[in-house]
């Protein structure tokens, strides 16, 4: 099923949200994409698929869920963990990195936490460029996807391609061209009845979640803006050694590497990001402006991405979006939504609300991260597929977007992200020469506008 049949048929449905205004710029592929974000979501439920859902979990003749995991790192060993604890009957039985020390060291550390739901014989284990490809041609049910975002798009494409299940890291993409890849994947992944479950985790958070339905049933009046903080301090830094060669030190170090990450506004900030689209039922906003650079964090080992941005977000209907994000270390520090209604305010980590009345979330919150994985194998024991491939897109785009005007110091339209081709990394990945490293100078840095 194409795309514009897909946003069709979701077109259709009373209950999805309304898609974003077009401006008179926007071509028509541009607009079946967008009604595609809109209505990814649903589309699978739509589409009927919960046979195939079912024969594609059981083909292993039992009721086990065979997993495997791509990228042994801090969350992809985490997602490991989280999929073994959702579901007594899943099963970590293949695994992949780039790096064969770092297969070997996640194999360790995997059997030690997962006990014997680690199932994963050697000849199940695979390192180098190809590793993605080795693991998809085995038995397993789900994918965790867990490498740097630069890699994400052709990875969810070819596991789409196979017929896996996929839980997939945020974000889906670093550039307009990989969310695109990523739209496809997603709308195929839901023609074929598969799972595509989002690392966007505050989505699957108890707190968060009611609270923002609290917002949307109109606890706080009418959205009139909203303030997105995340001011964090630095992160890590893998120190080289003698023998890396560039494009190791980079595939290694990816957070610095803007082909690789996005830059922080893309990998981290995504999260609050996500949270702004959310409050506005999945309607991206309209266009942006921003300020940002690279002030304390300057080194050569700190690659090409800036330490700050500060983005103005701006929807059809007028509401705003102030949103700041900073890694520096010894500042202040703040992570938080705040929502500003003609009723009242919300906060939305905090779980609280001041308004008509106010309340404060006082429920059980069990680990967001164990919920999303919950969901997806829910979702592949009942047949009844998810798809959060619409909303992880979206945020994805809107992260880019940001990060796009404060390069360039211009306003950059939604549309003119969607229709963007900017492409940042190679097209087959090696271990030959790394991209170039340039750090972007607004008022001189040009945005690839198609
Ligand atoms: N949802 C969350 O809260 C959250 C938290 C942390 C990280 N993340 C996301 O998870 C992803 C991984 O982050 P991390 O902190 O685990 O990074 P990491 O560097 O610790 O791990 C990444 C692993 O992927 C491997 N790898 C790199 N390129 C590969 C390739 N082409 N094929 C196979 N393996 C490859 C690396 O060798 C490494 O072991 C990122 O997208 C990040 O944004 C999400």
């Amino acid at each position: 099923m194409s795309l514009e049949t897909i946003a069709t048929l979701s077109e259709t449905s009373a209950t999805q949200p309304t898609a974003p205004t077009a401006t008179s710029t926007a071509t028509s592929a541009a607009k079946s994409r967008r009604n595609f974000l809109a209505t990814a979501a649903s589309t699978s439920a739509i589409l009927g698929t919960s046979s195939f859902l079912s024969r594609t979990v059981h083909a292993a003749g039992s009721d086990m869920i065979k997993v495997g995991l791509v990228g042994c790192g801090g969350r992809g060993n985490g997602a490991a963990k989280d999929a073994m604890n959702a579901d007594a009957g899943c099963r970590l039985t293949a695994i992949a990195d780039v790096f064969y020390e770092r297969l070997e060291d996640g194999k360790k550390q995997l059997r030690k936490t997962l006990g014997e739901q680690y199932q994963a014989s050697d000849d199940q284990c695979f390192s180098g460029w190809d590793a993605l490809d080795r693991i998809l041609q085995t038995d397993i049910n789900v994918i965790l996807l867990a490498t740097p975002p630069g890699f994400r798009p052709a990875q969810m494409e070819a596991a789409v391609a196979a017929g896996k299940h996929v839980f997939c890291e945020k974000p889906v993409a670093v550039d307009p061209v990989g969310v695109r890849r990523v739209m496809a994947a997603s709308a195929s992944a839901a023609d074929k009845g598969l799972c595509v479950v989002s690392g966007l985790c505050w989505r699957y958070d108890l707190g968060v979640k009611a609270t923002i339905e609290k917002i949307q049933s109109g606890a706080i009046g009418e959205i009139v803006s909203i303030q997105e903080n995340y001011l964090t301090g630095t992160l890590w830094h893998r120190t080289p050694k003698e023998e890396w060669t560039a494009m190791h030190n980079q595939v290694l170090n990816w957070l610095y590497y803007r082909w690789l990450s996005g830059d922080h506004i893309v990998e981290q900030f995504i999260h609050s990001l996500d949270k702004a689209l959310w409050l506005h039922n999945d309607v991206p906003p309209i266009k942006c402006y921003a300020t940002g650079g690279r002030q304390v964090r300057t080194e050569a080992r700190y690659g090409d991405v800036y330490d700050h941005f500060s983005v103005v977000y701006e929807w059809a209907d007028g509401t705003r979006c102030y949103a700041s994000t900073r890694q520096m270390a010894d500042c202040f520090n703040e992570t938080e939504d705040y929502v500003y209604g003609t009723e009242g305010m919300a906060r939305v980590l905090k779980n609280q609300i001041k308004g008509k009345e106010d309340w404060k979330f006082e429920g059980d919150k069990p680990s967001m991260y164990l919920l999303e994985h919950v969901a997806l194998m829910k979702a592949i024991r009942d047949g009844k597929p998810i798809n959060n491939g619409g909303y992880m897109c979206k945020s994805t785009l809107m992260a880019i977007m940001g990060r796009e005007a404060a390069y360039s110091g211009q306003v950059i339209t939604w549309d003119a992200a969607m229709a963007s081709n900017q492409k940042l990394g190679p097209d087959r990945p090696d271990w030959g020469d790394a991209p170039a490293v340039e750090i972007p100078m607004p008022g001189q840095y040009k945005f690839i506008d198609a």
